[in-house]
């Protein structure tokens, strides 16, 4: 097989501007770590790896690393730091931001909306008028930013937005509600088809979709019918019905009630977050891990193949092309994320020799973060951060990375 990368092949990385910018108070992620307990470490995204000041160093490693593409996010509460009201200084340095990476052929890919909304948006999108206000952002934003993206992530992972937020309650608001979620979904497909249609207008020929976080759902015992139905379901729930909704405007149950929403297509490219499988029982509906399966710091099952299975499932139903815009490994030894990269850019090697479209491959993350409800204990980075000293270290993993890059071609 061919393991050398077409010369237009993109690899970056990706982080997300509440996890690594620090400084924000006006986020709602920053509120819901003021509660103690809810974050491992007791952390906030206060503090980050003040990349809002140390952006340049970060780019630069980048630029070293040979990475020609950076997903970067907008932290919404920021540039509207109360409703209607912008921030033209938090614009302005996100466009020197930009202009640097343009600079050093380091191409961005622009999240909008990543877990953390603006403190003032109460109910968030439960209430039908944040589609509305989203939109008059996305506005906001691509107009002021568009002239140097040329691509835009509406959502990431609305999936895992709306099952943690509002189905588990640990991710903000802390809800636990099926209708909710549902009704939370229904919004942010319409929030997504309504920005799509918006950064369109202002900017034709831009490219815009989603970030999907895809995962592989297995019968834990495989001769049990009872499982595979479960994996069935867990999957159509998880992903497959809201990625439908997105993709085309088709409401589909129990997001919708199939009322078709000027069905189209509301997608450029396909975003695919891809991390691990889920081995799931019937029995309590439980999403649980396959014994012995090798897994990173934080239990999840390393599964490279299921990069493979999703990437081409989707794409023989979308006919998108495909930015894997999230890929990565919890690992603060190190021990396992070298192997982790090859692997999985091998399933990528094997998407292209069949044919699948994929066009770039960005590694979450390029420095240790914030990392959610895990604080800074869960260490993603292809470079290790020092929080205290803010101090950045390329690991091992990130050479042989930045020599993927460079070479395109795996070692
Ligand atoms: C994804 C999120 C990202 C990061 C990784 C580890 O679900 O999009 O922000 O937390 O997981």
């Amino acid at each position: 097989m061919n393991t050398e990368f077409p010369r237009n092949f993109l690899f970056g990385a990706a982080t997300a501007a509440t996890q690594v910018e620090g400084g924000d108070k006006n986020n709602t992620w920053y509120a819901w770590a003021q509660k103690e307990g809810r974050i491992k470490g007791g952390g906030s995204p206060l503090r980050g790896t003040d990349h809002w000041n140390r952006w340049r160093e970060d780019f630069d490693l980048m630029a070293n690393m040979g990475l020609t593409t950076y997903r970067l996010g907008l932290e919404w509460s920021r540039i509207e730091p109360r409703p209607g009201v912008f921030d033209e200084g938090a614009v302005a340095r996100y466009r020197e931001m930009l202009e640097y990476l343009n600079a050093r052929n380091i191409k961005p890919l622009v999240t909008l909306f990543h877990f953390s909304l603006p403190r003032w948006l109460k109910g968030g999108f439960e209430q039908p008028e944040s589609i509305s206000v989203f939109e008059r952002f996305v506005r906001y934003a691509v107009d002021r930013l568009g002239d140097l993206v040329e691509d835009w992530i509406t959502i990431n992972e609305p999936n895992v937005y709306v099952v943690k937020g509002y189905y588990f309650g640990e991710f903000p608001p802390g809800k636990k509600s099926f209708p909710l979620a549902m009704l939370v979904y229904k919004h942010l497909a319409l929030a997504h088809i309504r920005a799509y249609n918006a950064i369109h207008e202002l900017c034709p020929g831009t490219r815009v979709g989603v970030a999907h976080h895809l995962r592989v759902f297995s019968p834990y015992s495989p001769f049990n019918p009872a499982d595979a139905a479960a994996a069935k379901l867990m999957k159509y729930l998880f992903q497959d019905a809201i990625i439908e909704c997105m993709a085309t405007g088709n409401l589909v149950s129990p997001i919708g009630h199939n009322a078709p929403y000027g069905k189209g297509c509301y997608q450029d490219f396909f975003g695919v977050n891809y991390y691990t499988r889920s081995a799931v029982k019937a029995k309590g509906f439980a999403d649980t891990v396959f014994e012995d399966a090798p897994v990173n710091d934080l239990g999840w099952e390393i599964y490279p193949k299921g990069l493979y299975k999703l990437c081409k499932e989707v794409y023989k139903k979308y006919r998108t092309p495909i930015y894997i815009t999230e890929n990565g490994i919890c690992d603060a030894a190190d021990s396992r994320r070298s192997r982790f990269i090859v692997d999985h850019l091998y399933q990528v090697a094997k998407l292209l020799d069949d044919g699948v479209d994929v066009r770039r491959y960005y590694h979450w993350t390029l420095t240790d973060n914030f990392e959610w409800l895990e604080g800074e204990t869960a260490r993603f980075g292809l470079a290790e951060v020092d929080f205290e000293t803010q101090k950045r270290t390329l690991r091992p993993s990130g050479w042989l990375y930045s020599l993927i890059s460079k070479t395109h071609k795996l070692p």
